[in-house]
């Protein structure tokens, strides 16, 4: 940061930007042009001709302009800003200078979605919302690529294919454009009782955000913080607005994505556009490695929470968003979130949700942004120095210096160096096993936390939640999937699976179901605040 509060970030994003103001039309070549209104033909009537190479670039970089939309989260608004870390406690837990730097301000975009829609869907439709932070810090990117949802849908990324073409657009007449109404989706939620809990918040009024700025976010997985003397904490990482959490109801969201598609994202710009900067402080849970196993679900699960009552989330720094993107698609559109992306103090856990997703965010990126050199784009590129021996590739940016571009070598190509102070070590877990497809039996609870969920719920709330099962659910046609899902309700609280079963036109469950809860509640090693561990 610079006295005229301008970032690091910023001042690199000023070499790529261009403006048009007093200056002449031009080729891509540079070259001025004549007249832009009319082709080149032969005669006022006559053919137009092949040598009219402003008409041919023009038409061809129009022709060009579509790449492919994201697979999911395809719809989406972003803002620049910044974090500030609050103080150094987390020093002891982490070596990430961003998170232990008191007036440091780190850099970020950060960009919301929905999950189903394409580019051009509503915002308020039913559904989970992304809410992805890209840091741009001294020592590297990193990006938190979470949801406006503590827990997932399913446990094993293998699973992520099988779920988004249930939540799609059904394959044979691509119905509907962005709603769980329809049968692919509640056959899938029947089938996996693990989405059991995800589904009873994505019923419930958190799936229609009033704005962004009202919106949580969290990094669903447990992730691992590492310290400088290499000793792990287990960590979540939520997100709380300033503005408080706020929803739509029903009613409105459907009048609105009529009247205003863009209801979320007009929101957010309009917001920081008149001075009025969204916030959100960062909070973490950290649970100590000797506690592991002494919670009732298993922390690798990303369908559970860790309850506050049991690890208090401990604030940590804030996040403002204070400047709109110039460009939507030079920056909103070609930004590109990776789990993968973390700095040293930052690490993963076994999570198999998580481990999928540090192999597909990159692959489908390769694609979507046409190539391996995608983090050459001005608002992929560190603040942080590059160098390395990468080469050649689709639209490569940079004119890499010497003869040589391997390493080690003893030539002009430069030898940067590897290893020592500041460089990321994996953090040294001791892991044995044998080869096997198998779920862990401590992943087997799906309904405990969805009940804990239900039972949280004021009166209005369960309302609201009852209505949504009965209008979305509702409109399955296939009897036998809303009596599936009814059965699995019916694990979660009885009451709520009449309700459902009733407005759904199905038999309600005749009694309560034996609960199917899975182990028992070990008590934890100590009382859970882990500053008192070290
Ligand atoms: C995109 C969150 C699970 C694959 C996104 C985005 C978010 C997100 C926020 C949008 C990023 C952006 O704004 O550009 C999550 C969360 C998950 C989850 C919180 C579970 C906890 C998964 C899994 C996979 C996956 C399991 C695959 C195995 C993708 C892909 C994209 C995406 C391919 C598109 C990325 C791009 O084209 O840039 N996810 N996701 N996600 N996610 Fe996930």
């Amino acid at each position: 940061m610079t006295a005229d509060n301008r970032t690091d970030k910023d001042r690199q994003l000023d070499e790529a930007r261009v403006g048009f103001q007093d200056t002449a039309l031009t080729t891509d070549q540079g070259i001025r042009v004549d007249d832009t209104d009319n082709s080149l033909k032969v005669g006022e009537r006559g053919p137009t001709l092949m040598e009219d190479f402003h008409f041919r670039e023009k038409i061809t970089h129009f022709d060009h302009e579509r790449i492919p939309e994201r697979v999911v989260h395809a719809r989406g608004a972003g803002a620049h800003g910044y974090f500030e870390v609050h103080d150094d406690s987390l020093a002891a837990f982490t070596a990430a200078r961003f998170l232990t730097t008191p007036g440091l301000r780190t850099p970020v975009f950060t960009r919301f979605s929905t999950v189903a829609g394409s580019r051009g869907s509503a915002d308020t439709v039913r559904d989970v919302r992304g809410f992805a932070v890209k840091f741009y810090t001294p020592e590297g990117n990193f990006d938190l690529v979470g949801n406006n949802m503590p827990v997932f849908f399913i446990q094993d990324g293998i699973k992520f294919p099988d779920f988004v073409h249930a939540v799609k657009p059904e394959p044979h007449n691509e119905i509907p454009q962005a709603s769980s109404a329809h049968d692919t989706l509640w056959d899938f939620v029947q089938l996996q009782p693990e989405t059991t809990h995800m589904m009873m918040w994505l019923m419930s009024d958190r799936a229609l955000p009033r704005s962004y700025r009202m919106m949580q976010g969290f990094g669903v997985h447990t992730f691992r913080l590492v310290n400088a003397e290499g000793r792990g904490t287990f960590v979540k990482f939520h997100w709380r607005p300033k503005l408080g959490i706020h929803s739509l109801v029903w009613d409105e969201t459907q009048k609105i994505a009529g009247k205003d598609p863009d209801f979320n994202r007009r929101d957010l710009w309009e917001a920081i556009e008149s001075g009025d900067f969204p916030e959100w402080e960062l909070g973490v849970q950290l649970v100590p490695e000797e506690d592991e196993h002494a919670f009732d679900f298993d922390l690798l699960d990303a369908t559970k929470i860790i309850p506050e009552e049991q690890v208090p989330v401990r604030p940590v720094g804030r996040l403002v968003l204070d400047r709109n993107p110039d460009n939507f698609f030079a920056e909103t559109e070609q930004i590109a979130f990776h789990l993968g992306n973390v700095v040293p103090g930052i690490d993963f856990t076994n999570d198999p949700l998580l481990q999928a997703r540090l192999f597909s965010y990159l692959d489908t990126q390769l694609i979507r942004l046409g190539g391996p050199n995608f983090p050459q784009i001005p608002i992929n590129r560190p603040v942080a120095e590059v160098r390395n021996h990468h080469r050649d590739g689709y639209h490569q940016m940079t004119i890499p210096q010497g003869q040589a571009s391997y390493h080690p070598n003893s030539l002009g190509g430069g030898c940067p160096a590897v290893g020592g102070e500041g460089a990321y070590t994996h953090y040294q877990e001791r892991v044995d096993g044998n080869k096997i497809r198998k779920r862990s039996e401590s992943f087997g609870d799906h309904y405990s936390q969805a009940t804990l969920f239900w039972n949280s719920m004021a009166g209005w709330e369960k309302e609201h939640i009852v209505a949504a099962f009965r209008f979305e659910l509702g409109k399955v046609v296939h009897l036998h999937i809303r009596e599936g899902v009814v059965r699995n309700l019916n694990q979660v609280d009885h009451d709520l699976a009449v309700m459902v079963a009733e407005g759904v036109g199905v038999e309600p469950p005749a009694g309560a179901a034996v609960p199917n809860h899975g182990h028992g509640s070990p008590a934890l090693s100590q009382d859970h605040d882990p500053v008192q561990t070290v």
